[in-house]
């Protein structure tokens, strides 16, 4: 008898239509997902009638382990923010993700896009599925091809997860269980710091001719709405040191502000063969983007890693700085890819002494994310408590 239930309760479960619809509730329950189920119950408006959604779900030990690295901090984490990155536009299954990883890798939207916290000029945030190729840079040589590959998802400050379950559907959509919980995207600097990319930023600083009054650089493109920075690695840079030290402002400001672009440039929805013109040269200069099964690549530079989320737009990290030499003319019939809010003509707004004077330095407040949510904090602290507590 005790053998035969079991039995009979799987005949049933095969029985059953493939995609039976369960609340969210019941889901997380039965992934025993604990702690983001708590968070769902505190924040039931979040999840009310959500349809077609993908609900990217930490593991408890996923939530622990964040309490332990946000400890003091943990009153500073904004915890509707962090639900909503957690949601994707769309039916995102397993299949879909691994084929993208295959290839040059995706972005899909998230349901993040609260003005005060997204400075894309009325557009959400985005997770990214990194390509197989940049995986493979990075060491983790991610197999291709297979539905059983591992899928990993790149949220803010360039930091991963991986999916452990997948494609369990609930009334609105897919669940899937991530092993760590996604940062929220922040500024280019915080970005580039959490990853220790350093040199960029401090050159950065230095061109001064890329703002307007002489304002500094790293909080102007900090706060701008909607922008792309193709940033080259520390290696990189090293190993073009003599150079970039002996560059006076003028001279940094524009071999800088060849790395940075009006407007939203994600790696896998720039056709290849696109012109992208950055904010240095007012629109006179422009680069070709190629795609193709070697990877991404800008100019004479492969992009390394890709499509780190930003608040204000995306990171992209280059093997080698870009260089005027490798840029084409743009002239009045160079057709312009625009990317999300960028220039879409020949003209980029730009001076040779300035960025675009229609651009718009964020005022938004999405430096730093310091809102308070003290009940959503000490929904999670309860939880991880509980959690450390069974351990
Ligand atoms: C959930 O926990 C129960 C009890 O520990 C266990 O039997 C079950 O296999 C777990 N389910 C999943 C999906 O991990
Ligand atoms: C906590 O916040 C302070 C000030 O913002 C910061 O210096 C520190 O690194 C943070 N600690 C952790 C563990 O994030
Ligand atoms: C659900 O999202 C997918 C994209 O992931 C889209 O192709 C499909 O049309 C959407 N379905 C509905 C009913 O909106
Ligand atoms: C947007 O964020 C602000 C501050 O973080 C919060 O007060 C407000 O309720 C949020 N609005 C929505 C629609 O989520
Ligand atoms: C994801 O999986 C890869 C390959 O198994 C591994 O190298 C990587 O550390 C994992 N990342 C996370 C965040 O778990
Ligand atoms: C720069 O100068 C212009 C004209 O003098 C002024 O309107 C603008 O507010 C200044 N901008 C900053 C950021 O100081
Ligand atoms: C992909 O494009 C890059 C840049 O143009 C080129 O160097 C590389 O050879 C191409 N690879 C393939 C397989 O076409
Ligand atoms: C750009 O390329 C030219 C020609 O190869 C070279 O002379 C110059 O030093 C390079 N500039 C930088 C900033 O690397
Ligand atoms: C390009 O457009 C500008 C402004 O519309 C015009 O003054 C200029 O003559 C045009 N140049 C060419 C080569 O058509
Ligand atoms: C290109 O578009 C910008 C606005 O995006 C506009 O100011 C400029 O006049 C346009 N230039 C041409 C040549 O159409
Ligand atoms: C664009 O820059 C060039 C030099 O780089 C300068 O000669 C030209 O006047 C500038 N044009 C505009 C419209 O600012």
């Amino acid at each position: 008898m005790l053998l035969r239930s079991p039995c009979l309760l799987a005949l049933l479960v095969a029985l059953l239509p493939a995609v039976t619809a369960q609340s969210l509730t019941t889901a997380l329950q039965q992934q025993n997902l604990t702690a983001f189920n708590a968070l769902v119950t505190a924040y039931p408006d979040l999840f009310a009638g959500l349809t077609n959604t993908t609900i990217l779900a930490p593991s408890d030990a996923a939530f622990s382990a964040a309490q332990q690295i946000v400890g003091a901090n943990a009153s500073n984490v904004d915890i509707p923010s962090l639900l909503v990155y957690h949601q994707l536009v769309g039916a995102a299954s397993l299949k879909s993700l691994s084929m993208a990883q295959a290839g040059n890798g995706e972005v899909v939207q998230t349901n993040l896009k609260n003005a005060s916290e997204v400075n894309m000029g009325g557009v959400s945030n985005v997770v990214s599925v990194p390509s197989a190729v940049t995986l493979k840079q990075q060491g983790l040589g991610a197999s291709t091809g297979q539905t059983s590959q591992q899928v990993t998802i790149t949220g803010g400050l360039g930091a991963g997860a991986n999916i452990t379950t997948g494609d369990i559907a609930w009334d609105g959509g897919l669940l899937q269980v991530l092993d760590k919980v996604l940062d929220l995207p922040d500024v280019c600097s915080k970005t580039l710091a959490a990853n220790k990319v350093t040199t960029f930023v401090q050159y950065l600083s230095r061109a001064t001719n890329l703002t307007p009054n002489g304002t500094n650089p790293v909080a102007y493109y900090d706060t701008l709405t909607s922008l792309t920075c193709f940033v080259p690695d520390d290696t990189a840079f090293a190993a073009q040191a003599p150079i970039y030290n002996a560059m006076n402002t003028q001279e940094i400001s524009e071999n800088i502000g060849l790395h940075v672009f009006a407007g939203v440039f994600y790696g896998p929805e720039t056709p290849s063969g696109s012109i992208l013109v950055p904010v240095w040269g007012n629109g006179t200069r422009g680069f070709v983007f190629q795609s193709n099964s070697s990877g991404m690549f800008i100019g004479n530079s492969q992009l390394i890693r890709s499509d780190w989320a930003l608040s204000n737009g995306v990171i992209h990290v280059l093997n080698k700085p870009l260089n005027e030499s490798d840029s084409i003319a743009i002239t009045n019939s160079t057709v312009v890819f625009a990317g999300v809010g960028g220039p879409s003509n020949g003209s980029a707004p730009t001076t040779s002494a300035g960025p675009s004077t229609s651009q718009t330095a964020g005022s938004s407040g999405a430096l730093g994310r310091q809102t308070i949510f003290a009940s959503g904090m000490a929904v999670l602290a309860a939880v991880a408590g509980s959690i450390l507590a069974l351990i």
